[in-house]
Parts: C-alpha cells; sequence; structure tokens
C-alpha cells in the first residue's frame, strides 16, 4: 500500500492529548496543507485562527457546552424517536461539568470561510481532512469539534479573535500529540457500493 493510502487509513480521531506542546513549524505545515485543499473558483476565502492560550480553550469548552447544550435541548423538544437516543446521549455527555470539548488538547484551530467564498462549506471541510491527514503524517492527533461550532454564533467569541461577524466558522480542529494508549483507527462497516452502472 503506498504511503497516502497507509495515513487515510491509519488516521482516527484523538481524544487523548500529552501535554508535549506542537511546534509553530509543525502548526503552519498544517494550516499550509488546509489552504492547498480544492475550493470553490480557487477564491482562497479560508481564514485559520489558532488558539492555544489555555484559558481561552477552557472558557471556548464552556462556551460550546453550554450553546451546544441549548441547542440539543431544543432540537429533543420537535425530535422524532430514532433521533431521541442520540440526542439524550449527546445531552448527558454535555452536562457533565468535567466533560471538556476539547480533550486537553494543546491547539484548537479554527477554519472561517470569509463571505466571498462560494462554496464556504465544502471548502471548510477539505481543508479540515487536509489539515487532519497533514497531522496524522507528522505524528500529531486531531479531531474535528462539532461542539465548538457554536463559537461562531457567539458575537464576544468573534470579536475577542479579531474575525468579523460575515465570517463563517466551518471547521473547529483539534490537534496535540497522543496520549499512548490504543491508537488502532476506529471500524468501518463494509463499503456501501449500492451499484455499478456500466
Ligand atoms: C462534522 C464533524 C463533527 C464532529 N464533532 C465531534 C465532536 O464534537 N466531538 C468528538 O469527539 N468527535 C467529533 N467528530 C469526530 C467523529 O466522531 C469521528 O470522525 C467519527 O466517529 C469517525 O471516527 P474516526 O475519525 O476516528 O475515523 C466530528 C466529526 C465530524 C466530521
Amino acid at each position: 500500500m503506498n504511503e497516502v493510502l497507509k495515513n487515510i487509513y491509519g488516521r482516527r480521531s484523538v481524544r487523548a492529548y500529552s501535554d508535549e506542546p506542537v511546534s509553530e513549524e509543525v502548526i503552519n505545515e498544517i494550516i499550509k496543507a488546509g489552504f492547498h485543499a480544492p475550493n470553490g473558483m480557487n477564491v482562497q476565502a479560508l481564514r485559520f485562527v489558532v488558539v492555544q492560550k489555555r484559558e481561552l480553550l477552557t472558557l471556548y469548552s464552556e462556551i460550546g457546552k453550554r450553546m451546544s447544550l441549548t441547542n440539543f435541548k431544543n432540537k429533543l423538544e420537535a425530535a422524532v424517536p430514532q433521533e431521541r437516543m442520540g440526542l439524550e446521549r449527546l445531552i448527558e455527555n454535555l452536562s457533565n461539568p468535567k466533560f471538556d470539548i476539547f480533550y486537553g488538547a494543546p491547539v484548537l484551530i479554527l477554519v472561517f470561510a470569509a463571505p466571498e467564498a462560494l462554496t464556504p462549506n465544502e471548502d471548510g471541510a477539505l481543508a479540515a481532512e487536509n489539515m487532519m491527514l497533514a497531522a496524522h503524517s507528522m505524528g500529531i492527533g486531531s479531531c474535528w469539534i462539532g461542539f465548538a461550532g457554536a463559537l461562531g454564533y457567539n458575537p464576544d467569541v468573534m470579536k475577542e479573535l479579531n474575525i468579523p461577524s460575515d465570517h463563517k466558522l466551518i471547521a473547529p480542529l483539534i490537534f496535540g500529540h497522543p496520549k499512548k494508549g490504543d491508537m488502532a483507527p476506529s471500524q468501518r462497516m463494509e463499503v456501501p457500493i449500492v451499484k455499478w452502472i456500466r
């Protein structure tokens, strides 16, 4: 198997990190890999914010938890039975005062799309995957933190980050050196190719 495929199949979301810092050089490389992803009409409208300050990571975890909790509780009221169990589990996790949505990671990179982006969601998601794969290739763990998506709707956070309110937060990603332990990639079911039309 070639190195690119090995890297793709070997990546996993990492939810336990050591205190070892990630060098600026490595962080820059990760961001560069993100910026090199395909993007609609090559408008290059993604913007990156790196947060390493521990107090801010703690604060943003609390804000992300609080806003996500409100969101999921509202959803639960209108949820169909199939959705209820998942939502109840999320609410239980988010209600745990000890739960850090960033799992103690030393680096949070927020990927924003500027208003000129033609395909903001697609651009951000493609950049995110490039970034997580680049990180994995350098021995750095990562995870997309959907719970932190709410930060993009918080005017105080946006002001603090110095990001204009017309920028859309697409991908909140954590990075760090994985804590030792089971780092086997998570399982996938058999690939659901529905049909070949030849
Ligand atoms: C849009 C998106 C949001 C996610 N949000 C979270 C999150 O808030 N917390 C978390 O622990 N994992 C989150 N994940 C990671 C997924 O749970 C993970 O990718 C999935 O379980 C597959 O595992 P793998 O990445 O190890 O292959 C998110 C992934 C995506 C794509």
